[in-house]
């Protein structure tokens, strides 16, 4: 897709605070910190849209992105961030099961991960709950520009594993800094909005 306009729509928590409309949503989620905000910017060419912050778990609602009118990208709230308390997480994790449960115009979730890394048990659980929710989704192992070349690809055939990634699952090569790997994923973002 070519983005000729993408603009903040709305920040919500509640479904009753979701944008009413039809369009396609792609979902972002992951560890706090792992780069979801900066993937989206990376994607819609745009420095500062999504807000990026030092401080792992700033991002605590849902925010949707409206690009080119046609399609919502929605950065969901950040999990795994150790020094949050058990109530504040489980009040997040029911911010994001509800909005992936209930929102049918979700096309697709990209699950993020951090390349140098081993997916975390919490990665691990919300990989399994997609599978076991059949929600469509990718995985997208970012931050590549912090390792070389030549180790990237063993890394991603470790996450694949990690995982337990079923065989037509792609686990896409990213990174915003430099955005390598942004034309193959929006190939396969294009795939599930224009239908
Ligand atoms: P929360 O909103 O807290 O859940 O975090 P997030 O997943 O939105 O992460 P964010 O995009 O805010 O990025 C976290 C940090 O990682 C920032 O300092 C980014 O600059 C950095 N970062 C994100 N993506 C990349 C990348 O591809 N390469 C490099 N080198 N740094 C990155
Ligand atoms: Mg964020």
């Amino acid at each position: 897709m070519i983005v000729k306009d993408a603009r903040f729509e709305i920040t919500a928590v509640s479904p009753a605070q979701y944008p009413q409309s039809n369009l396609p949503e792609i979902a972002f989620v992951g560890r706090s910190n792992v780069g979801k905000s900066s993937i989206i910017n990376s994607l819609l060419n745009r420095k500062k849209l999504a807000r990026i912050s030092g401080t792992p778990g700033k991002t605590r609602e849902i925010n949707f992105y409206n690009v080119n009118e046609k399609l919502f990208f929605v950065d969901l709230p950040g999990y795994g961030y150790a020094s949050v308390s058990k109530q504040k997480k489980s009040s997040w994790g029911n911010i994001i099961e509800t909005y992936l449960l209930t929102r049918h115009q979700l096309k697709v979730i990209i699950l993020l991960v951090d390349v140098r890394h081993e997916p975390s048990a919490d990665d691990k659980q919300m990989y399994d709950w997609l599978v076991a929710n059949n929600v469509p989704h990718m995985v997208v192992a970012t931050k590549i520009d912090k390792i070389t070349r030549s180790a990237v690809n063993p890394r991603l055939s470790d996450i694949r594993k990690a995982l337990n990634a079923a065989e037509g699952i792609k686990v896409f090569p990213y990174s915003s800094e430099t955005r390598q790997g942004r034309e193959a994923l929006w190939e396969a973002i294009d795939e599930y909005v224009e239908e």
